[in-house]
């Protein structure tokens, strides 16, 4: 299975941190952001990334990250997302990395206390369809929440002001080698993005979407709090932990 990490866009909501470089290049704590989604797929046992980055900094990436060597990659591949069309738009700059196998996703600025292995083992087997990790969360309006009817999730809503659910659809998702062809019938949002949501709603509709909740901690670095956030967890307890409380906790084979 190969791995794709989604670090383009402009970081507008960390203007002026994002005048100069790319957010995915600022510090969380001791180490770049960029590494920690890295780490996050190697550490679920995937050797071959794609980097999709933008931006005025994308020379920046491989002289931080080179040939990938440092973190054990068999091999890195970088391509380049022109403007910020969303993170659907970003995935579909992959469509030949990943040559219809199955891919898993990570956004950019996601950072996990744990790892996801177990997820991933389990989408490894699965015959087809997507995956996605939930999170319990006390602000889930910032993010991609999942309406539940019993244990079936029946839809996603992206940022809703008035969320039906507490779990935030967290950045990592798993696809099927379908999804290039979902991404290319997508139509911009009100924001003017395509989004990472309608895509999981499509394997919705189709009964084809299983989702796994994450234990430990998890953090999004977009904005000034977030980031701050993730700094001070990964001071205190670390990040990317082979072992540790953020192993799976279920595994529902419902969607
Ligand atoms: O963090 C999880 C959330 O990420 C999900 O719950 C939401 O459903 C999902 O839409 C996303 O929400 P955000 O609005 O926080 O995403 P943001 O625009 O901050 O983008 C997250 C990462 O995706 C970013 O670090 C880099 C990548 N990205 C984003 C855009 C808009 C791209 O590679 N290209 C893009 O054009």
């Amino acid at each position: 299975m190969k791995g794709i990490v989604l670090a383009g866009g402009l970081g507008t909501r960390l203007y002026p941190l994002t005048k100069v470089t790319n957010k995915h290049l600022l510090p969380v704590y001791n180490e770049p952001m960029i590494y920690y989604p890295i780490k996050t797929l190697v550490n679920a046992g995937i050797d071959e990334i794609l980097i999709v980055t933008g931006g005025n900094n994308a020379g920046d990436f491989l002289r931080l990250l080179g040939n990938g060597s440092d973190f054990g990659l068999r091999h890195i591949n970088y391509t380049y997302q022109e403007g910020e069309g969303g993170i659907a738009a970003a995935l579909g700059l992959a469509e030949f990395f990943a040559d219809r196998d199955k891919i898993v996703v990570l956004l950019g600025d996601n950072i996990i206390e744990g790892n996801i292995r177990k997820a991933v083992e389990a989408f490894r087997v699965q015959e087809s369809g997507a995956r996605i990790m939930l999170k319990e969360v006390p602000d889930p309006q910032r993010f991609g929440v999942a309406v539940f009817e019993g244990d079936r999730i029946v839809r996603i809503d992206e940022k809703p002001a008035v969320p039906a659910s507490p779990y935030a659809v967290i950045g990592v998702y798993m696809y099927d080698g379908r999804v290039f062809d979902f991404i290319k019938t997508l139509k911009p949002s009100e924001r003017g993005e395509l989004e990472i949501t309608d895509v999981n709603n499509f394997y919705i509709r189709e009964g084809n979407l299983f989702w796994d909740i994450l234990e430990g901690w998890w953090s999004d670095a977009g904005t000034f709090e977030s980031l701050q956030y993730a700094g001070n967890m990964v001071a205190k307890t670390g990040a990317n932990k082979m072992d540790g409380p953020a192993w799976i906790q279920s595994n529902p084979d419902k969607s």
